[in-house]
Parts: C-alpha cells; structure tokens; sequence
C-alpha cells in the first residue's frame, strides 16, 4: 500500500505565514506531511506552476434562508455550496434564523435538518437572534453554544430581525459569559426609515434610493454604537460587511484603543460603486433604473474613495476576513430583486447579492495581482482568519500535518473573464458580469478529494458535513 493517499508534487504552498516550494502528502482525508519531496502515492496531482492554498473559507453567507412575504432565495444548500467548491471553496458559514416570537434551538435544528446530506463543501452554522426573551438568553443560547452553535449575528437595522441597545447589551452579556463570538451588522434602523420615508414622498422610489436612504453616516454611527456597547461587556465583536471610509475609521478608533473590534470587509465594497444601482448600461447608452436593483445591499456599496479607504484598511490589519455576504435572489423574478412590491419601492427590494463562486477570484486579481496585497494576506484573509474567528482552527485554515486536506489549486497568471453562464449558483446574473480577472482556482480538493476541476464540479451533494465547534474555555468570561 502507498503510504499516502494523494501527493500534491511541484506546488508553491501558501499559508498565512509562509511562501515555499513543497509536496503535500494527504491520508485519510488530512494533511499528513508538508515536505520537499512526496513519492509512495497512490494518486499524484502535479501543481507545477500553481499555488496550493489553504481551501476558501466563506463565514459569511446566506443560503436558504427566509427572506420575507413572497420572496424567496435562490439557493438551497446543493446549489450554493456547489457554487462555493467551484470557486476555491472548502467550507462556508451560513445563518439559522431565529423568527420573531419562535424558538432558536428550533431554527437551528430545522436548518440543520435542511443542510444535511445537501452540502459540496462542509458548513458550520451561525445562528441570527432576532428575539432575545429570557428563556433564549438563559436557557437556548447556553446550550446551543455547548452543542457546537458558536457564533451568531444581530442586526441593528430590518424590521423583522433589529435589536435595540438594550438588547444588544442584554446578548453582548450572555455571549462573553458562553464565549461565544458575536458578528454585528451595523446600519442605525431609525435613521435609515426616516431617510427612507423622505425619499418615497419625494418620488425617489427606484432602486438607486437604496444607496441615498442608508449614506455612510448611518453605518459609522451604528458602528460606533456597537463598538462602545461592546467596550461597556469587554466583549470582542466582528463587525461585518463594512462598506467604506467612516465606518473603517471607527474600527481602526476601536483597535487603537485597544479595543477588541474584529472586522470583515467583501469584494462589492473594493469593487462596486453606489453609481451601479442607478441601471445605467456598460458603454451603450442603455439606461433601466430597475436594473440597478441587482446591486441592491446592505450596507450599500459607495465610491472609488470608500475602495481605498477600505484597501488601505486590508493592508493595515484593521480587517480579519473578507467574506462575500452572498445572498442571493434571482432578478428577473416575481419572487426576487423585481417582485411587485419592489418595482413600486427600493425598500421592497430584496437586500443582497450572489458573491459566493465570485469572491475568490474577484478579490486576489484586485488584491494580489495588482500588488495590494501579499499571498500570505490573502491566505490569512481568505482561509486562515475565518477559521480562527469561529472555531475551526487548527482542523482548517492552514496546510500543515493534521489539518483537513482543503485546498485550493490556483493559477496566479490565469486569465478570464466572469460570465453568469459560467457560474454554479442558484442566482440568474452576477454582479461582477464582464469583469475581468487574472488568478484562477483550477482546482478544490476536500477532504482530500478533488470536488472541482476546471468549473466542473465533480462531488454529489452530501458530502460535505455540517460542522460543530467548540469555544475556547479562555473566551468564557463571568462579569
Ligand atoms: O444585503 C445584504 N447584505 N443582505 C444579506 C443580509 C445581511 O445583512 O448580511
Ligand atoms: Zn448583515
Ligand atoms: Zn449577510
Ligand atoms: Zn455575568
């Protein structure tokens, strides 16, 4: 018998901290010897010419999930996660949401059910708590965080899901008391409806009044909220998807105040502009304002100066994890970006965008091609810190022995263009259509597995798992 089942031969193996020339060897499904040469194999991929990187961890995505009266999302776990492997993917983190009025622990359990026997890549599950009562805070919460649910969002803007600061401060306590880790979504709801309902009267309904009705004022003050509601519990928080300047600058406030404000950023906002949800067509004149609700997300995506301020942010360490928020609704679609109500209103707009296949490649040709970025960061941004946030490491994130064998082939000099007719996921456009890229994922291996090659996706749904953690006993902090 050979003594490895796989040997990844002539690579140049990227880690968070290390560039080097090495073989990979994998057995049972993990990572058993990083070395100069690897023969005995009883399968050999040749890397030559290709960076083997640790397998794209995306701790920010939305799948399946309950999106409103009459409006539906567009990916199940099959098709989500087959988009995820297809674009470098070995593992992704999408939402349980807890209803209004319901239980936490039945949300978890019903979306788990959903996500079993349906995954490409393997998932952990973040939960959303939408209704912090007595018994979730002192009884679900607790003995969701032991059965391996670490980590949860809360939102400070949406009509279904929004928490006030009491609220906060109430779920900021019971998470530093579980050592859970908490993400926030910071957008100030107030000022957001009155915005909004100042624009409606004024005629401003089309999709592009998304953008005016939540400036980036609206995101630093949450921002700035959240972070001294987080200083009061000497609580370490994520605060998600930021989209530009302000709230960066808020953050980068936090951190030199030694506060423990972790942060996330995604390709949209290093990429896109607010001027894309004004439908104005590429070079040919074409002009449709509803077209610009394919951009519609929250917090909305700003101008050229809010990309830099950003970049800058990424390459000062201000941020953690770039994620892609994906959030996916199809366009032209009773049911998605243009279902009635939404033709009458940007406030009836189904939030968000596909980004899930897209923010591998979108963000090394932006970030490590142009020179932004180092390999090393965007392994770090990529892989590695998303495992450290939320409990996966040392079994993901990282190419060393003893790790899972997820790994990402990538072609740094490859170049191509993203079409929709070329992607996995469940959405009827990209964002990113026509956007030009040079470094590619040519091939994802999980588990030490090849599940894609080339765009083709060559696992069955199924199996990849659904993940348990476990929080570090030092997070685990009485007041
Ligand atoms: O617009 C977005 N990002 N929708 C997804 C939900 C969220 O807030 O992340
Ligand atoms: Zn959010
Ligand atoms: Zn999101
Ligand atoms: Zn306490």
């Amino acid at each position: 018998m050979p003594e490895f089942d796989l040997a990844i031969r002539g690579g140049t193996v990227v880690t968070a901290s290390d560039t080097v020339r090495a073989d990979v060897g994998v057995r049972g499904g993990r990572i058993v010897a990083v070395a100069e040469t690897i023969a005995d194999a009883a399968r050999v991929i040749d890397a030559s010419g290709l960076l083997v990187l640790p397998g794209g961890i995306d701790s920010h995505v939305h799948i399946a999930q309950e999106s409103g009266p009459g409006i539906v999302m567009a990916d199940d776990f099959a098709s989500a996660t087959r988009a995820a492997a297809a674009g470098g993917n070995t593992c992704v983190m999408p939402f349980a949401v807890q209803p209004r009025g319901g239980s936490l622990r039945g949300a978890v359990d019903a979306y788990r059910a959903r996500a079993e026997g349906q995954c490409h890549v393997d998932v952990a599950i973040h939960m959303i708590i939408s209704d912090p009562t007595e018994a979730v805070l002192g009884q679900e919460l607790p003995a969701l965080v032991a059965d391996g649910y670490t980590s949860f969002k809360v939102f400070m803007t949406y009509d279904d899901l929004v928490l006030n600061d009491r609220q906060l401060l109430d779920v900021f306590h019971v998470a530093r008391r579980q050592g859970a880790r908490v993400m926030v979504h910071a957008e100030g709801y107030d000022a957001i409806r009155y915005l909004s309902d100042r624009l409606e009267r004024a005629g401003e309904t089309a999709p592009y009044g998304h953008a005016l009705s939540r400036p980036e004022v609206v995101e630093r003050e949450a921002a700035h909220r959240a972070i001294s509601h987080a200083e009061l519990i000497d609580l370490p928080i994520v605060i998600v998807h930021v989209s530009g300047r302000e709230a960066t600058e808020q953050i980068a406030w936090a951190q030199a105040r030694g506060l423990k404000i972790r942060a996330e950023t995604c390709p949209q906002y290093l990429t896109l502009t607010a001027e894309d949800m004004k439908g104005l067509g590429p070079d040919d004149g074409s002009f449709d304002p509803m077209a610009g609700a394919k951009y519609v997300c929250s917090p909305p995506t700003r101008d050229v100066a809010s990309q830099a301020a950003v970049w800058s942010g990424i390459r000062r360490g201000i941020f953690d994890v770039v994620s892609s928020d994906h959030c996916p609704f199809r366009y032209d679609d009773p049911q998605g970006k243009l279902n009635p109500r939404g033709r009458t209103s940007f406030r009836w707009i189904p939030n968000g965008i596909p980004g899930i296949e897209t923010r591998l490649p979108v963000f090394f040709s932006e970030g490590v091609s142009t020179g932004r970025i180092s390999l090393n960061q965007f392994a770090a941004l990529t892989a590695t810190n998303h495992a450290k946030l939320y409990g996966l490491y040392p079994r993901k994130g990282s190419i060393a022995p003893g790790f899972d064998a997820d790994l990402t082939l990538w072609d740094p000099n490859r170049r191509e263009t993203i079409r929709q007719a070329n992607l996995h996921h469940g959405s009827d456009y990209t964002p990113w259509e026509g956007f030009s890229v040079t470094g590619w994922p040519v091939v994802t291996i999980a588990g030490g597995q090849v599940i894609a090659e080339d765009g083709r996706v060559l696992s069955e749904p199924g199996r990849g798992r659904v993940l348990d953690r476990a929080v570090d006993p030092a997070e685990r902090r009485d007041a």
